[in-house]
């Protein structure tokens, strides 16, 4: 023990007052977050009454702490690329509304068009995209599909003048890519893989659309790095959205630099368009800078202009080579009707050398047949929203699950088409299989909110118009070059759903669409 002096005295005070200061701020923080969390929490559940909502009543069963079960499950069916196949029985078990709570979160599940239409449309200003921004940020920056609120509402409005303007309308803008798909296919003999020339071709019409140059024009090497790095840098961000907010977790070395290499080579073309003011320079490239033009004369910023570029380019290359590549998949596995789909084409366009717009919207059987494909494989197949504050959705809750459910701010719904579309209830005992006459009748006229593979709602897809017609024209063209296309003598022939599927952000074949072509 030492002595006590003045000194040592007054460090004790002066510590313990720290002390009682500190305690106090303490105490005041957790009061006051009490105070606030049950203010919250009262006019939450005054919200639920006014409303009459009801607990959900079904909920995914778990088995393990945490859900670490159907974690695993979830983790080994995506691996042998069976997840949707896999989930479908349980889906049809639990009925379209359900709450899962896996790693101590509980969210809401929903294959109900009542709901969906709450979210994306009704109650839309209640939704934002939660960790979808900071997930896919390094890749595509600022732009339409990492913003929420007015910078989203803004960026709308600016990207749907070009798309409105641009010289896609009169379909010569697919010409030249569609003659460089039919002939990269004539000159492949045999069983080909249609995949990978849509992706490639989706690549060149997406470019065109937004850099005013397909990226063919660029020197090889330079090309097929940015290909490279935007498919990989595609992959990781699709593995960040599904890791949610742990999205931090996955980056690798090689995820930054697919990054930086896809801003760099799309900058390099905005500086181009850029140096191209001249007006009438433009006019002699057929408006092909309008896109950028058009986004730099609101933005003023060619980082702002490029990412707005990165994240079109996010949403319409993958998309559409998807659609393609399901909807040959399926006509070669149903050859009557690839069989009526050419006489269609026959009739319509006849011995005339030039598709045009007015012919692809007289091909009502191939409306059909793309409808079809995209009922059964929505290339966007889930989706998630987070409620930015409290809200309700009209279903799910109550013993019978018709009560609305109360959904509190912070707590995501994942949406998913790709079972909704498959809802025997709404589409008839054969939802499951592939039958475009069943929208000849006009009754799926009336299906709305059950049928989403574009959404609806203020954020419904902007490229819609552009993807049915680039995916039209090269339906067309490949029908009419090789009539008697169809599926390999040894291929494995399973039932719509069975097969191997890549689940990204987007569905696409994991074996691809091999087909003999002759
Ligand atoms: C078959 C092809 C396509 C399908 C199935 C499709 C589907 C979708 C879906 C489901 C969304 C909503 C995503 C969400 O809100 O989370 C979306 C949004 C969007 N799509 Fe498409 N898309 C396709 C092709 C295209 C193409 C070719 C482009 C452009 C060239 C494009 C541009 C956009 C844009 C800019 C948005 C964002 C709209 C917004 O957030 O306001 N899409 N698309």
């Amino acid at each position: 023990m030492g002595l006590v002096t003045s000194r040592n005295l007054g460090d004790l005070e002066y510590g313990f007052s720290t002390l009682v200061t500190l305690s106090t701020l303490l105490v005041g923080y957790f009061t006051y977050n009490y105070v606030l969390r049950r203010r919250e929490y009262e006019a939450d559940m005054a919200l639920a009454s006014q409303h009459g909502c009801q607990p959900m009543a079904v909920a995914y069963p778990v088995k393990w702490p945490l859900g670490f079960d159907v974690l695993k499950a979830q983790y080994i069916n995506n691996a042998n690329k069976r997840l949707f196949a896999f989930q479908q029985p349980h889906i049809d078990n639990l009925g379209p509304n359900f709450s899962m709570t896996l790693l101590g979160n509980t969210g809401y599940t929903t294959l109900d068009p009542d709901n969906i239409e709450a979210m994306l449309s009704s109650n839309f200003e209640d939704w934002c995209m939660g960790s979808r921004r900071n997930a896919l940020h390094p890749f595509i920056g600022e732009g339409i599909f990492t913003q929420d609120g007015p910078a989203w509402k803004h960026s709308r409005e600016m990207l749907r003048r070009p798309f409105l303007k641009t010289h896609y309308q009169d379909l010569k803008a697919f010409n030249q890519h569609v003659n460089n798909l039919i002939s990269n296919l004539s000159s492949s003999t045999g069983v080909v893989d249609l995949q990978t020339h849509f992706y490639s071709f989706t690549l060149a019409t997406t470019t065109t659309l937004i850099f005013g140059q397909a990226v063919e024009s660029v020197e090889g090497e330079d090309r097929d790095t940015f290909a490279n790095s935007f498919d990989y840098a595609s992959w990781i961000s699709s593995l960040r959205i599904r890791l949610q907010d742990f999205y931090w977790a996955c980056r690798t070395n090689r995820y930054g630099d697919s990054c930086r290499t896809v801003k760099d080579f799309a900058g390099g073309f905005v500086d181009e368009a850029l140096k191209n003011t001249d007006k009438e320079a433009t006019a002699e490239n057929s408006n092909g800078y309008a896109f950028i033009q058009d986004l730099y004369d609101e933005l003023k910023d060619p980082v702002l202009v490029r990412d707005q570029l990165v994240n079109i380019l996010l949403a319409g290359r993958d998309t559409t080579a998807c659609l393609l590549s399901w909807t040959f998949f399926l006509l070669v596995r149903h050859p009557s009707t690839l069989s009526r789909l050419c006489q269609e084409i026959q009739s319509i366009i006849g011995d005339e050398q030039e598709l045009a717009r007015a012919h692809i919207q007289k091909m009502s059987y191939l409306k059909c047949v793309l409808n079809e494909t995209l009922r059964l494989y929505p290339p966007v197949p889930i989706n998630v929203r987070i409620a930015q504050r409290t809200t309700t959705i009209p279903r799910g809750g109550g013993p019978d699950g018709t009560s609305p459910v109360l959904v509190r701010r912070g707590t995501g719904i994942g949406y998913i088409p790709y079972y909704l579309h498959r809802r025997k209830d709404l589409y008839g005992e054969d939802a499951l299989d592939f039958r475009p006459e069943r929208w000849e009748d006009g009754k799926l006229d009336s299906i709305g909110w059950g049928y989403l593979p574009f959404h609806a709602g203020p954020r419904a897809c902007l490229g819609k118009d552009f993807a049915l017609m680039e995916a039209s024209c090269a339906v067309v063209r490949i029908i009419q070059t090789f009539p008697d296309i169809r599926v390999p003598p040894e291929e494995k022939i399973v039932p719509t759903g069975q097969e191997k599927q890549n689940l990204t952000i987007f569905l696409a074949s994991a074996e691809g669409c091999r087909v003999l072509l002759q």
